[in-house]
């Protein structure tokens, strides 16, 4: 009697993982869909549906390509932006990147003696916190610069408006169509005034490469809004340099094109 009963248990039970198998695989609906345990880069993960957790993946179509992004702010680009982040958020069908803005918050919250805090002796966390003691923190600093392929387009300095941070060095190189030119303009500039030469922060204009017959000017202090640079082929690079002392807003600029 115990065996028969302890055998109708595992009948039943037998049955009912059959039919729990038979019904997790039938709701694999993707087309030509098999399960897996991650899908491939251009896979199209389908959703929940097989057992053990597996997933089903069908061949990428790019109009599904969107759904997998799922940053905060997150949209799918082949390269992501100057002072965005890649969020490594994937895969995604083709070479795509999920971006969003980075974390970083600009404002220090624990700065209590202004006088020490010229030496970036400690950073804020993304939490707004600063390392080690409370006594002076910097502001976070962003990646900064960038190449501008569009037909306009804008940037600034890193953290504008805020302050940008010492010892950068930002180089942003704008590349339009082949036969046009740049038309370039300042529409703020604010930086530390020069004290010596070489104990400045900068923002140095180039007429296509570096070099020194393609210097267009060097400013630094401000303000320079509407000063304005036509290039002379179809590149321009911007330079943005600051010292190890004082930072200040910076600078915005716009670009068009000249036909
Ligand atoms: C891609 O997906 C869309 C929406 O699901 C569908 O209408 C379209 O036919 C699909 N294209 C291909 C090539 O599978
Ligand atoms: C940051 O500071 C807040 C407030 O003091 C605290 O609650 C939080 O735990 C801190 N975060 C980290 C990562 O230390
Ligand atoms: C340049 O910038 C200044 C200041 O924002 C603005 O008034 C002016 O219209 C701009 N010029 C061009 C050609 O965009
Ligand atoms: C740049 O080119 C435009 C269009 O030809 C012209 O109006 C403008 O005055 C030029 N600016 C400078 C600084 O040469």
């Amino acid at each position: 009697m115990k065996f028969v009963c302890v055998l109708a248990v595992f009948i039943v039970c037998a049955a009912a993982v059959t039919i729990h198998q038979v019904k997790n695989t039938r709701q694999c609906k993707a087309e030509g869909g098999i399960c897996k345990q991650t899908c491939a880069v251009d896979d199209e993960d389908t959703g929940p549906c097989c057992r053990n957790s597996y997933r089903c993946c069908q061949p990428c179509n790019d109009t599904l390509q969107y759904a997998q992004c799922k940053a905060k702010n997150g949209e799918i680009k082949p390269v992501c932006d100057v002072n965005e982040q890649d969020t490594g958020i994937g895969p995604f069908c083709n070479p795509n990147r999920c971006c969003e803005p980075p974390t970083c918050i600009v404002d220090c919250n624990c700065r209590s003696s202004t006088s020490n805090c010229h030496w970036p002796t400690e950073y804020q966390d993304n939490a707004g916190n600063c390392s080690g003691s409370d006594k002076c923190c910097m502001p976070c600093c962003l990646t900064c610069g960038g190449t501008f392929k569009g037909p306009e387009g804008s940037f600034t300095s890193p953290n504008y408006p805020s302050n940008y941070c010492n010892d950068q060095i930002c180089s942003y190189t704008i590349i339009v169509e082949e036969g046009s030119k740049v038309m370039f303009n300042f529409t703020f500039v604010k930086l530390e005034n020069k004290f010596f030469d070489s104990l400045t922060d900068t923002v140095q204009v180039y007429d296509g490469e570096i070099s020194t017959d393609t210097l267009l000017a060097t400013l630094d202090d401000g303000p320079f809004e509407g000063l304005e640079f036509n290039s002379t082929s179809n590149k321009m690079i911007i330079v943005f340099k600051s010292d190890f002392l004082d930072v200040f807003p910076g600078f915005s600029a716009i670009y068009k094109t000249l036909q």
